[in-house]
């Protein structure tokens, strides 16, 4: 028996040593320690050894099972090891092989105008507020002197739900709502989008306005001019002229209309300003005292200027476009162009 031991013990160390492969491990391993196996034989013949010999014979069964056990499980970790290294190498990634490159996003051209005014604005000095874009027949006209029968309505086609609300034709019905609810002096914008029934190259049904309101108890035509010249220069460049026409609006008196000097050719005269050297871009004045009053603010006491920029108009000024729609179409070609 001892003889025999010793053969098992060199023979499996040799044959697991041979192994090449995680199944003929498995089934060498079944033929030594399996439930038949030569291992298992001997221990069942345990019972036969005369009783002196078993605590020596004991010991050596003991050795060589451990022996054989041991040299099977290194065999199938070196195995496992084996595998999990062709693992990471197949699943190696080339960190060194060039991207396929990204796309950079950016800012829709009407987005960053109106970053860009508010920008400018909040340096002067205003803080921002918003309003309803449906918006009710009082805040949009009445409030702002603009009753029902004020021939001033017909400058806008309007989006109606019903008799007294609509799509609001501007963000100066704002104003109304602010001088209800702020206690002067003030300095607000209103950015926001504003609807009229209107589509042509240079309107959209759906456009965007810039509205401003200063209300303070010194404030004039010249505060107003000079705000607003400082306003084109830092938005169009400290070379641009700034023109004031005299205009109408019914919140406003007086009121005018505001050019800047063309930003594509600087005055020289291109398609984009038709060969005029400027450009219209916002309407403003001096705020009318009746619609002070008409909203709680004493007009003995304060004063007023106003103004309203087409944001989208700024945009296509700033970049060329001379179609509006363009804007609103969303084709990628038109906005990468104006990144
Ligand atoms: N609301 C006018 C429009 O949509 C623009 C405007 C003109 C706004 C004069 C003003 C202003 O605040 O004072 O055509």
């Amino acid at each position: 028996m001892e003889q025999e031991l010793k053969k098992i013990k060199f023979e499996a160390g040799e044959a697991i040593e041979k192994v090449e492969d995680k199944k003929s491990l498995a089934e060498l391993k079944l033929s030594y320690l399996g439930k038949s196996g030569k291992l298992t034989a001997i221990l069942k013949g345990m019972r036969d050894v005369p009783s002196e010999d078993r605590p020596r014979i004991g010991a050596l069964v003991n050795e060589v099972r451990t022996f054989v056990e041991e040299a099977f499980s290194a065999k199938e970790q070196e195995f496992l090891q084996k595998e999990l290294e062709e693992k990471l190498q197949n699943e190696k990634v080339d960190i060194t092989l060039p991207s396929k490159g990204t796309k950079r996003g950016a800012l829709h051209p009407v987005t960053s105008m109106t970053d860009r005014l508010v920008d400018i604005c909040v340096n002067l000095g205003f803080s921002v507020v918003e309003g309803p874009e449906i918006e009710s027949d009082y805040y949009n006209f009445e409030a702002v002197n603009t009753p029902k029968s004020h021939p001033a309505r017909d400058m806008q086609d309007s989006f109606y739900f019903t008799d007294n609300v609509l799509l609001r034709t501007q963000t100066t019905a704002v104003q109304a709502r602010a001088m209800e609810t702020m206690k002067p002096p003030f300095k607000i914008i209103v950015p926001g989008k504003t609807y009229r029934n209107d589509s042509d190259a240079t309107h959209s049904p759906m456009f965007n306005q810039l509205e401003g309101l200063v209300v303070d108890e010194n404030v004039s035509m010249a505060d107003l001019k000079n705000m607003l010249s400082i306003m084109m220069k830092r938005l169009f460049g400290e070379d641009t002229r700034v023109r004031f026409r005299p205009s109408y609006f019914p919140f406003t008196e007086p009121s005018i209309e505001v050019d800047v000097s063309c930003p594509q050719c600087h005055g020289k005269g291109c398609k984009l300003c038709k060969s005029t050297g400027y450009l219209e871009l916002l309407g403003a004045g001096v705020v009318n005292p009746k619609v002070l009053d008409f909203n709680g603010i004493n007009s003995k006491k304060y004063k007023g200027f106003a103004f309203g920029i087409g944001i989208d108009r700024a945009s296509m000024l700033f970049t060329g476009n001379t179609d509006m729609r363009s804007l609103f179409k969303n084709d990628v070609r038109f906005l990468k162009q104006s990144r």
